[in-house]
């Protein structure tokens, strides 16, 4: 039972890339444990606290960024286009739900991806699946395709560079409520959400202006003008997490210090496997992915085995079932997790049930699709009385073509434009907006026709 950061190394592990020259991946992991921690103790403990407010129902999980970062395309205005959108489905939430949003960013550290196979085939030639940047290069080439350790060290440095601008964009003037039109980016300046958005801004504006004509401003509020964002990815390469697992030493507690909050996907998520012995004994939220064959009796397994002491805001369970399973398989669970008394966060992944591959050989998903997905996903928690707590989106603020649908529509004959992902298809700028009013639509109305039943 004793645990230490490289306890999981007895255990089986699933989707570890095979690395040609073992010692030079053992140099690589050395570098990073002489790294500083990206991210500290007291903040996994704030977004703890931030989390059992959600599990409580006091607060919205808003959780989003892209399937998987990637070296070529980062740049600074790419961090800050994602954030100021997160930033804009914060404020519609916040508005529609009067409650705080908790803001997580799907960034900062997310380059590992799970794969369905260790080897990919093209035209009678075979090499190892891309497994992200901080593995493997995509380019389908021998060179490229081979696993390499410095790639860690790479992953470390752009994670860190994120987080600098994450955490100078959430403190440093930025996110200042004053600034509420500001985050509009250009290109989604005319469409329906963007014009539903500058209705809210305008109200908030108006009520800003009203507080601070009461004496209320940033220096007597200075919630007012920053932010608390998070940023969480999945823990998929354990050298790599193992590496920047750190001791607190003010409570003597282990935390992964690559992310806030750090998730097991549900490739991974084996009672007796690496990952779930990795993720036991560190102290940060912890997000599972819970797909369509997890049992009631699997689920309570997984949450007692990873917070026995059953306190609220340590995890996040997020279904991923697809928009036509969902209804039928997150009854029972919600179900045996309220009837053993379990606190949780329950999240809502609405992406990686529904992706589909067009005729023209696109991997897309339908916006419609997703909606129904997280539509189903409230109704469902509030009639067995428990808190549809947040969602998780894959997502960018470019002006990408890889969802179809939304209310400023992307066709399938448009998805070649602007198809950029290195994974999975994200909502663009456009269709994230477009789907954080569908959302505050949803909340008012399971909330109103709970209302309705209790009385
Ligand atoms: N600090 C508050 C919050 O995070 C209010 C706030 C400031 C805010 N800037 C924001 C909310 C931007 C949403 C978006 O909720
Ligand atoms: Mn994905």
């Amino acid at each position: 039972m004793t645990w230490t950061p490289n306890s999981w190394r007895a255990r089986p592990v699933q989707q570890m890339p095979k690395y040609k020259d073992e010692l030079a991946l053992a140099r690589a992991t050395e570098e990073l444990a002489n790294r500083p921690a990206l991210v500290f103790a007291g903040e996994a403990r704030r977004l703890r606290r931030q989390l059992a407010d959600v599990a409580a129902g006091r607060a919205f999980l808003l959780q989003g960024g892209d399937c998987a970062e990637s070296f070529r395309e980062f740049s600074t205005e790419g961090v800050r286009d994602t954030f100021r959108v997160l930033l804009q489905m914060a404020v519609v939430l916040t508005f529609a739900a009067s409650k705080p949003v908790v803001k997580v960013g799907r960034m900062a550290g997310q380059f590992a991806k799970p794969r369905s196979s260790d080897m990919e085939t093209i035209d009678g030639v075979s090499l190892p699946s891309y497994r992200g940047d901080s593995v493997n290069g995509v380019a389908f080439t021998p060179e490229s395709r081979e696993p390499d350790p410095q790639r860690l060290l790479r992953a470390y440095d752009q994670s860190a560079s994120t987080l600098n601008l994450l955490r100078a964009f959430a403190s440093g003037g930025y996110a200042d409520l004053q600034n509420v039109h500001q985050w509009t980016l250009d290109f989604v300046k005319d469409s329906p959400a963007a014009e539903l958005y500058a209705e809210t801004a305008d109200r908030i504006s108006e009520a800003l202006s009203f507080m601070r004509a009461c004496g209320v401003t940033a220096e007597s509020a200075p919630a007012l003008e920053s932010v608390d964002f998070f940023t969480s990815h999945e823990a998929l390469h354990l050298p790599f997490e193992e590496a920047l697992t750190r001791r607190d030493p003010n409570t003597g507690s282990w935390y992964a210090t690559s992310a806030h909050m750090i998730w097991i996907g549900e490739r991974t998520r084996q009672l007796d496997g690496a990952h779930f012995e990795y993720a036991r004994g560190i102290s940060n939220p912890i997000g599972v992915k819970c797909g369509p064959g997890m049992t009631p009796d699997e689920l309570l397994a997984t949450i007692d085995a990873l917070n026995p002491a059953n306190e609220a805001g340590r995890l996040v369970l997020i279904t991923r079932m697809g928009h036509n399973t969902i209804g039928e398989k997150l009854p029972a669970l919600a179900r045996a997790v309220t009837q053993a008394g379990r606190k949780v966060v329950w999240s809502s992944d609405p992406m990686h049930g529904n992706t589909v591959k067009t005729d023209n050989g696109y991997k897309t998903r339908e916006f419609d699709k997703i909606l129904t997905e997280l539509e189903t996903f409230m109704e469902v928690l509030y009639a067995e009385g428990a808190h549809p707590g947040g969602v998780h989106f894959e997502m960018t603020g470019r002006d990408v073509t890889e969802c179809v649908g939304g209310a400023n529509p992307v066709t399938e004959a448009d998805l070649e434009s602007r198809y950029h992902t290195h994974c999975d298809p994200r909502l663009n700028a456009d269709q994230a907006l477009d789907m954080s009013f569908r959302i505050a639509e949803s909340i008012k109305r399971v909330r109103r026709n709970n209302t309705i039943n209790a009385a």
